[in-house]
């Protein structure tokens, strides 16, 4: 199957010089949830950027759904790939939530009717239908987030990209977000997510990119890459602690990503010592 997004030998400088970018190359394909960590000031953020044409890059190719996006105007760009930045203040504009989310479709040719009733139907799906008639900028900064993305889940994109949307997020927020990825990318939808907080990452990413310096690290599955001590850590990101304490208490092949995978692997070794004081085995 042909990638959703496909970017080769990707580069970008700001016009004060600083090089973000050094030839990134990477792929995503349909129902993929892709973690982007790294440390401040790696690059995610401008990635992100340049996926969206926000940003062009001087070199290189962005490929989105096959086409060059260099043909492509930033509106078409995000008819297919929804960006919700680091502060996802900036992107909201509306007096109403219900307008907020309307806007999009609308502005693509959607007729009123249609569009309202698209609207109406994501913010279902993001827990904000309470909330149609109130203000954006006053609803709490979890719900905000939600609300951008609930701006681009309106066009239908085949791309999410989430730049540190659980910053601030408290308990319910993270767990929010979590489900609202998850059931995008099994609907087909692919997801990028750039963030500080690798529990939700071991829980919900396939695959993790690390980034330094504007290039990518190190590039593979989740299990993987969180049994590689060294692969997190030389980017100065620490794993979650559920996979520190498997690695440093049980330490075996499969390591546990969640607090269940390591409380089952717990029972059943201590199952197994049962069996051998028993003298079964
Ligand atoms: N608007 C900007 N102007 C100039 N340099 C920038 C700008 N935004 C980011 N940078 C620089 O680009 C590099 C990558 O930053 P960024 O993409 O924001 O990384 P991250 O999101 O991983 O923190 C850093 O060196 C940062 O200082
Ligand atoms: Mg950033």
């Amino acid at each position: 199957m042909e990638p959703v997004l496909r970017l080769s030998n990707v580069r970008y400088s700001y016009p004060s010089g600083v090089p973000a970018l050094n030839g990134v190359d990477m792929e995503l394909r349909a129902g993929e949830i892709v973690a982007v960590v790294g440390q401040n000031g790696s690059g995610k953020t401008t990635l992100f950027k340049v996926i969206s044409g926000l940003l062009r890059p001087y070199s290189g190719v962005v490929t989105i759904n096959g086409t060059d996006a260099r043909s492509m105007t930033v509106g078409e760009i995000a008819g297919v790939v929804g960006l919700v930045l680091q502060n996802p203040d900036v992107q909201l504009f509306s007096q109403t939530v219900l307008e907020e989310v309307e806007f999009g479709p609308r502005h693509l040719g959607m007729d009123p009717r249609a569009s309202r009733g698209r609207a109406e139907e994501v913010l279902r799906i993001l827990r904000l239908e309470g909330k149609a008639a109130e203000f954006p900028l006053s609803l709490p900064r979890g719900e905000r987030v939600r609300l951008a993305v609930a701006a681009c889940l309106a066009l239908k994109p085949a791309v999410l990209m989430l730049d540190e949307p659980t910053t601030g997020q408290d308990f319910h927020g993270l767990r929010e977000i979590a489900r609202i990825m998850r059931s995008f990318a099994r609907s087909g939808g692919a997801v990028l997510l750039a963030t500080h907080n690798m529990e939700i990452v071991a829980e919900n990413a396939h695959r993790i990119i690390t980034m330094e310096s504007g290039a990518v690290k190190v590039n593979g599955p989740t299990r993987w890459l969180m049994s590689m001590p060294g692969l997190l850590t030389q980017v100065g990101i620490n794993p979650p602690q559920v996979v520190r304490l498997d690695r440093e208490v049980l330490g075996d092949q499969r390591t546990a990503l969640t607090v269940e995978e390591l409380t089952d692997k717990i029972e059943e070794k201590m199952e197994e010592k049962r069996a051998g004081s028993q003298g079964i085995r």
